[in-house]
């Protein structure tokens, strides 16, 4: 095989067709994928698609199973590489940074740079490595002190940390795997203005992600992978949204879930005045106060870990407070067990599905029933009633079109969202069933994380029918661009606190992201 070089001056990447399996899955099907020098090249497609697989074994931490790689840097001509290692990966000149960073806390910036670098006969200056810290950090428009420790900066600034590590290692390729997941928008757009003066300088990006926006935004070109096969490789101004969102889920999708737009009601949730710790014991959330009424959406927007997940746990009873209260439908449920909420009519879809939300190893239908055979539908006594189970489940399984081959397989074979499907169906129906609607609260902690395109609209269109019939509703969701399309009003939390409270319909992108990094909303 020889490369397919359209690589200027010869500068430049070339994957030809690589496979890699894992036992039971094909993570990569002879794909084909080339950066150029100069380019920002997108890497689009749904969570499993394979995108990280087929990065990582660029960076070294994957051996193909088959398939070659061609590279031509500044330093050598092209040629066809074997990169056996992640240190063979750094020689070659490329780097990634991975969603889950790999920085030493206790040392500072300047540090964490020249951490690894084997070249001893580099006298270590420390005057040196930060001008030439400051130099880089000018150049690619990133500003970073390099004294400081890590575990002083926020996970943005961590994030230029490795980016930094990389440019200061001379990488020519540079592969950033989800970046934006855990940036505000406004710390994401400086990403896309480092990325563009990366592809200016002559390096070669990869970008990886699965958000459409930025994808048009930040990229020359982009390449679709879908089932571990890459469907596609386009000129960025020569497609638009729906073409990829087509390519990516490979079939047609419409944009269409709206608002709503009914009428609120009484309150259904009080949260007043509460604190609550994390696992650590250090205050995850301070002195948190809002209200959800019937028919009214609240999302809670906010850079993952900053105390969302802990105000949901709060709120479902798995979590005590140590200051404050909750109420549901005037009830003070206040550190009550979990049961009283649920028996409150409180329902919870949680961030992880299998592990709280299912019981994985169970069928369809028991995980199904499991919060209904309190309120005496499928049990009469302390005794299941097989008919009334078997035709509650089957219900359920048709009216929430959970695609299952029947109520009897366990629960752990579905798809991701059909597994949502089943949760949402048993959370909905459970209060539905026990005659608790009027004070109906959905707690939906990252109801669409992990989903393809269409069981995310079908999640979220099952989430608004909830919010029509008069539930309250609290979304907690870190995709920014979720609570924008379906909350009634928006929250934004901040190092556990509520920064502000805005209007769903007249939310300001900007307003949030300034409050998602701690910014007041009146200091605007
Ligand atoms: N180390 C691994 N062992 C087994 N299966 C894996 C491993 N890494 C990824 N996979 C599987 O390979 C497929 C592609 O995963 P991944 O590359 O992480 O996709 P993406 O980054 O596009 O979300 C998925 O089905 C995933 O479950
Ligand atoms: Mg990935």
């Amino acid at each position: 095989m020889s490369p397919n070089i359209d690589l200027e001056n010869g500068i430049g990447l070339d994957m030809r067709l690589i496979t890699k399996r894992f036992p039971g899955v094909l993570a990569a099907d002879q794909v084909n994928f080339s950066v150029r020098k100069g380019e920002v090249h997108g890497l689009l497609g749904e969570n499993g698609a394979g995108k990280t697989t087929l990065m990582s074994i660029l960076c070294g931490l994957y051996m193909p199973d088959d398939g070659e790689i061609f590279l031509g840097t500044e330093r050598n001509a092209v040629e066809k590489v074997n990169i056996g290692s992640p240190r063979e990966a750094i020689q070659l000149g490329i780097g990634m940074v991975h969603q889950h960073f790999r920085l030493v806390q206790s040392h500072t910036v300047a540090e964490n740079c020249i951490l690894g670098l084997s070249d001893k006969s580099i006298i270590i200056n420390h005057t040196e490595i930060a001008n030439r810290i400051a130099a880089i950090g000018e150049r690619y428009q990133m500003h970073i002190e390099p004294d400081s420790y890590v575990w002083q900066l926020s996970i943005g600034e961590q994030q230029r940390v490795e980016i930094l590590k990389m440019l200061y290692r001379n990488a020519d390729v540079l592969i950033l795997d989800e970046p934006t997941a855990v940036l505000t928008p406004q710390e994401s757009q400086a990403l896309g203005i480092t990325l563009r003066a990366m592809a200016k300088e002559g390096k070669a990006v990869v970008f990886i992600s699965h958000k459409l926006d930025e994808i048009m935004e930040i990229t020359d070109r982009v390449t679709v992978l879908r089932n571990g096969c890459n469907v596609k490789t386009v000129e960025t101004a020569e497609t638009d949204k729906e073409k990829l969102a087509n390519l990516m889920v490979g079939r047609n999708v419409v944009f269409s879930v709206e608002r709503p737009s009914f009428k609120a009601r009484n309150p259904v949730l009080e949260v007043d005045g509460v604190t609550a710790q994390n696992d650590k014991g250090v205050d995850a959330v301070s002195n948190v106060t809002f209200s959800v009424k019937g028919g009214e959406i609240l999302g809670v927007a906010g850079v993952s870990g900053n105390g969302q997940q802990e105000l949901a746990e709060v709120i479902t009873g798995l979590r005590r407070s140590t200051e404050g209260t909750v109420k549901v439908g005037g009830i003070n449920l206040t550190n009550r067990t979990p049961d009283k909420f649920i028996f409150n009519g409180v329902g919870h879809i949680p961030g992880d599905r299998i592990g709280v939300g299912l019981a994985g190893n169970l069928s369809v239908s028991d995980n199904l029933i499991m919060k209904a055979f309190r309120g005496g539908v499928v049990s009469r006594g302390i005794f299941l009633r097989n008919e009334a189970v078997r035709d509650y489940s089957d219900r359920l399984i048709n009216d929430f079109d959970v695609d299952t081959p029947d109520r009897n397989t366990p629960v752990r074979n579905l798809s991701g969202g059909n597994q949502q499907k089943a949760i949402l169906a048993r959370e909905i129906m459970a209060r539905t069933e026990q005659g608790t609607r009027d004070n109906g609260l959905l707690v939906a902690v990252q109801p669409t994380r992990g989903l393809d395109v269409g069981a995310t609209e079908v999640v979220r269109r099952l989430l608004l029918t909830q919010c029509e019939q008069g539930d309250a509703i609290l979304l907690i969701s870190d995709d920014l661009d979720e609570i924008l399309s379906i909350s009634t009003n928006i929250a934004v939390m901040f190092s556990g606190k509520i920064m502000g409270i805005v209007d769903g319909d007249k939310a300001d992108i900007s307003e949030i992201g300034i409050m998602m990094a701690g910014g007041d909303k009146s200091a605007l």
